[in-house]
């Protein structure tokens, strides 16, 4: 199996860190320039774009074109957006591949594969929904970067395994992150 995670300008880029530390192999990281300017202010350090990479079997900046996921012929089981930018969700919806984020996405559209968006953004304007709407239209799984409370959170740590369970399930990954409702 062989998954791509791309990491978007967006806030709670823990989101999208938490989602690559617990992905199985093979993954293949894209960072673009708007989460590097957003890590700056978020991860102050204690994660770093080097330590970040590390988790990666394969990372790739915004814009290498040359990149094997640049290509359909490339095959991944699934791309996940985590967190999602309402810049590169407004970019997919329109068509547009400028960078290897709004590519790959581009090229999971077309060839049918599974793409997970996990957006971060409030409120939401009418062009948001509009935008999210096209995508999940157009096949995409939407998942808001909202975890639930049910499961009896205690620490930031349970909120993101949340999110990142919800991810996996739709992506096939078996995992036991957190408590089920009816466990
Ligand atoms: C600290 C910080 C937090 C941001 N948070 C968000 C956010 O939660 N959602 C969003 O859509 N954009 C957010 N932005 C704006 C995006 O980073 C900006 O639109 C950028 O162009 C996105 O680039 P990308 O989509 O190529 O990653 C934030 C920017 C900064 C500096």
């Amino acid at each position: 199996m062989e998954y791509v995670l791309a990491i978007t300008g967006a806030s709670g880029l823990a989101y999208g860190v938490d989602i690559l530390k617990k992905l199985p192999s093979k993954k293949v990281l894209i960072i673009s320039n708007g989460a590097l300017e957003v890590a700056r202010y978020e991860l102050k350090g204690r994660v770093n774009e080097k330590t970040l990479k590390s988790y990666a079997d394969e990372s790739y900046d915004e814009d290498d074109f040359g990149s094997p996921v640049a290509s359909g012929s490339h095959k991944y089981d699934a791309l996940i957006i985590a967190p999602a930018s309402m810049n590169t969700i407004g970019k997919i919806a329109a068509g547009i591949s400028d960078n290897l984020v709004t590519r790959v996405a581009s090229i999971a559209l077309k060839e049918r594969r599974k793409l997970v968006i996990v957006f971060r953004e409030m409120p939401l304007s009418t062009i948001h929904l509009r935008n999210l709407l096209t995508l999940s239209e157009a096949g995409a799984y939407i998942l808001p970067a909202s975890p639930g409370f049910y499961h009896g959170p205690a620490k930031l740590e349970d909120l993101l395994s949340f999110v990142t369970s919800r991810v996996f399930d739709i992506i096939g990954v078996e995992n036991k992150l957190i408590k089920r409702w009816g466990d």
